[in-house]
């Protein structure tokens, strides 16, 4: 199976496998599991925070987050093509009562002008705009990397209107090993940071969220209420470990195949438009006489090549640690059987 449809779907290897046989572990409820205090300390380092708690999955770090940071009633602005809004079932109405609001970005990002347009001048009617969210890298815009001067620039809008700032970063690591820019330095201003260790770093479960030691404490007690809070989560803990020590200065292998696999997806007669690969994330669209995106995922699912339809005529391709130049291979020929005829 040449696997494309998302990072999501690496295996452990069998060297992260072996990580559990020798962790230390403990009731993790009771700060008790060495290997898991390790993970947070590893990740508070890496993000440049005080503290960090490991939690079960993305989605619950940007819904832990939000609930800390936000009190029902209250607006928080995000980006109309982000996970938040997109792929979370709700769960900022359903968890923590907030509204949305979404601004349209380019590529995923936004400038000041636009939050500062988004953020209620206080009245009597308005609900209170309390929390910026970004998201580095942008899924739904081709894995696109915020610059950071405009990630600064949006943080000082926010700051500056009494908002709290807050990093969607399942694949932040990605910008990082694009543009040599540390973790530290993204995440500066922003009062809640995560990272996902199942993404392309390769590990089967678990993310961490970073902010500061009260933001920390306050999120524990959600992970408590929500029955996130785990026993001996060393045993997966450790597999994060060993992605955080291995698996981080690969991404740049992913990034220079998904290069590699847009230009020749470009080439296609039947190609519309790819959106510029600055990462790991292919999207491109279809012209009309071609297959639309469920035609093209079936017509490949049949040859053991998976790629995702996110749309009528667009399709998503993601590069990661068990796909490689090989498989690239078998992809495109089978693309360009659909797509270039
Ligand atoms: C940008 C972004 N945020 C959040 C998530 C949620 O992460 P998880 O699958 O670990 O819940 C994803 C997952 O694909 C994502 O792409």
């Amino acid at each position: 199976m040449h696997d494309f449809f998302s990072d999501t779907k690496t295996k452990p290897s069998m060297e992260m496998r072996k990580t559990v046989l020798t962790c230390s572990v403990g009731d993790e409820q009771k700060s008790e599991d060495p290997t898991t205090i390790e993970l947070c300390e590893k990740t508070a380092e890496l993000l440049g925070k005080e503290a960090a708690i490991f939690l079960p999955s993305g989605t619950m770090c940007n819904e832990i987050a939000i609930k800390v940071h936000t009190q029902p009633g209250e607006e928080i602005i995000c980006e109309y093509n982000s996970h938040i809004i997109n792929f979370e079932t709700g769960g900022p109405s359903a968890l923590s009562g907030v509204m949305i609001r979404a601004l349209h970005g380019s590529s995923g990002t936004f400038d000041s002008s636009q939050v500062t347009d988004a953020i209620r001048p206080l009245s009597r009617y308005a609900p209170i705009s309390s929390l910026l969210c970004v998201e580095q890298t942008a899924n739904m815009s081709g894995g696109a990397v915020w610059p950071l001067e405009k990630l600064d620039a949006v943080a000082a809008t926010a700051h500056q209107a009494g908002l709290k700032t807050h990093m969607d970063g399942a694949r932040l690591m990605n910008a990082v090993i694009k543009t040599g820019i540390s973790a530290k330095q993204y995440g500066a201003h922003y009062d809640s940071v995560w990272i996902d260790f199942t993404k392309g770093l390769g590990a089967p479960i678990g993310a961490a969220l970073a902010g500061s030691q009260d933001f920390i404490d306050r999120a524990w007690r959600i992970k408590q209420q929500w029955g996130g809070a785990m026993r001996q989560s060393g045993i997966v803990a450790a597999m994060c470990i060993y992605a955080l020590d291995n698996n981080i200065a690969r991404l740049a292998e992913d990034h220079h195949l998904a290069e590699i696999l847009s230009q020749r997806i470009s080439a296609f007669k039947k190609v519309k438009k790819v959106l510029p690969v600055e990462t790991n994330i292919i999207i491109f669209d279809v012209m009309e006489t071609a297959p639309t995106a469920q035609e093209l995922t079936k017509a490949l699912a049949k040859k053991e090549i998976l790629i995702g339809a996110f749309g009528e005529r667009r399709i998503r391709i993601v590069t990661h640690l068990d796909v490689n130049a090989q498989s690239g291979e078998v992809l495109i020929t089978e693309l360009a059987k659909h797509l270039d005829r």
